[in-house]
């Protein structure tokens, strides 16, 4: 029986041997052809989950300006063309109309810098609806701010606009000094604050982001947890070899979702870490002329994922980010066990294993994955590893 055994064992790792081949051997890995898959999620945010804190903090302290009344009435809080109590101090503006029936809105707004009105200011308008201020949250507030401005500094930036209202009507200048461009009018309710203060703070979130804007919008306004999703795949057509013929696949299907998600934490800039343990199932059996063997195995590895975000020009927002992705395998723990017409066996094993797998997700967005093809050693056979970044809740 002892014999049988350790023939049977013996065998049956001929057939489960060919899996240790392409993971722990550091071979030299095969990248697929194909080009990464560029999903079209959102770029992914690479300051560190200080900087976010920092960042969200600083924004916290600049969002009461924006409620400021002499900011938030021409921010959706007053309109002077509404019938009845549109909270306009000038009484209700009327709307000029075109034959068609249309708002004029050159002439409309014509009047607001008519003699008697906002005079001082011609060109005093209200802000359209997407910039409207009223009931938003700080988390709210901050997004708009990025979503309205490319980039955090410079011409047409957000900082441009806190500085000099990006050189176009001096709307803020305005209202800091608090007449609402009115020649007669008083200032009724002073504030605590001004302009100086606002461009203080408007420059401390963006010094908190590191100077410049990074990701989507909500990076810089709201953590940004990422996990990458590993999705490894065997099949083993054990064919095209004299005397024995079979199949074996293996893949990380029984594993929630159909493979591993390793969550990383940004504990440096634009550097992700995490590790996860992967666990394979495989299943599979051989024939020869003298018989036959089923088997299965169950492998996990450990894994450690490290990525590098290479961050392109703060305008191509995103576009031209890359992630590197480094994945190395640091032990496997390795059970087998088969059957075949004179007996069973079993293995069980446990190594360290050196494999390395680089992967590049360009554009670095949610969804963005990579195919890494590792060599076989039959023919029609495959081992695929898709690495996907996602964003965790
Ligand atoms: C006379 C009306 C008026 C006042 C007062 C005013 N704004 Fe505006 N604001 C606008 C208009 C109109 C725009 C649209 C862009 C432009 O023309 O500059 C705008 C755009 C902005 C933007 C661009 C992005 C966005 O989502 O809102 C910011 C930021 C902004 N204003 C901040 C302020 C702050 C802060 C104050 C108060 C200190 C203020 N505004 C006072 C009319 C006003």
């Amino acid at each position: 029986m002892k014999f049988w055994r350790r023939w049977t064992t013996s065998v049956l790792w001929v057939v489960v041997s060919p899996l240790l081949v392409w993971v722990w051997t550091p071979v030299p890995v095969v990248r697929a052809q194909d080009e990464a898959d560029a999903a079209g999620g959102p770029p992914v945010c690479p300051l560190s989950k200080d900087q976010t804190q920092k960042a969200i903090d600083a924004f916290k302290a600049l969002a009461p300006v924006f409620r400021v009344d002499r900011c938030i009435n021409c921010h959706g809080d007053v309109d002077p063309f509404t019938e009845g109590d549109g909270g306009h101090e000038g009484g209700q503006v009327p709307q000029i109309r075109n034959e068609d029936g249309s708002v004029d809105f050159d002439k409309t707004l014509a009047q607001c810098s008519a003699p008697g009105c906002h005079e001082e200011l011609p060109g005093w308008r209200l802000a359209p609806e997407p910039m409207s201020f009223v009931n938003k949250t700080d988390t709210q507030l901050c997004k708009q701010m990025r979503s309205q401005f490319a980039r955090a500094q410079g011409t047409n930036s957000f900082m441009g606009h806190m500085k000099f209202d990006n050189d176009d009507t001096q709307f803020i200048k305005a209202a800091f000094k608090g007449n609402k461009a009115i020649k007669t009018a008083i200032v009724e309710r002073p504030t605590p604050w001004t302009q100086d203060k606002m461009v203080e703070l408007s420059q401390a979130w963006v010094d908190a982001m590191g100077g410049r804007f990074h990701g989507d919008e909500s990076c810089g306004c709201e953590q940004q947890n990422y996990a990458l999703h590993l999705d490894y795949n065997v099949i083993m057509n054990i064919n095209g070899l004299p005397l024995i013929t079979g199949e074996y696949n293996a893949n990380t299907m029984s594993q929630g979702s159909n493979g591993l998600e390793v969550p990383l934490e940004i504990n440096t800039p634009n550097a992700f870490e995490g590790q996860g343990v992967m666990q394979l199932q495989g299943h599979g059996g051989y024939a020869t002329p003298i018989g036959g063997c089923v088997g299965q195995s169950q492998q996990s590895f450990l894994i450690r994922a490290t990525a590098q975000l290479e961050e392109g020009d703060e305008l191509s927002q995103g576009k031209d980010n890359k992630l590197h992705v480094k994945l190395t395998c640091d032990q496997i723990h390795f059970t087998s066990n088969g059957a075949c017409p004179h007996g069973a066996g079993s293995a069980n094993s446990f190594s360290p294993c050196q494999a390395n797998v680089a992967a590049d997700i360009a554009p670095a967005n949610e969804g963005g994955s990579q195919d890494t093809v590792f060599p076989t050693p039959f023919p029609n056979s495959q081992a695929t590893l898709t690495t996907t970044v996602v964003k965790k809740q």
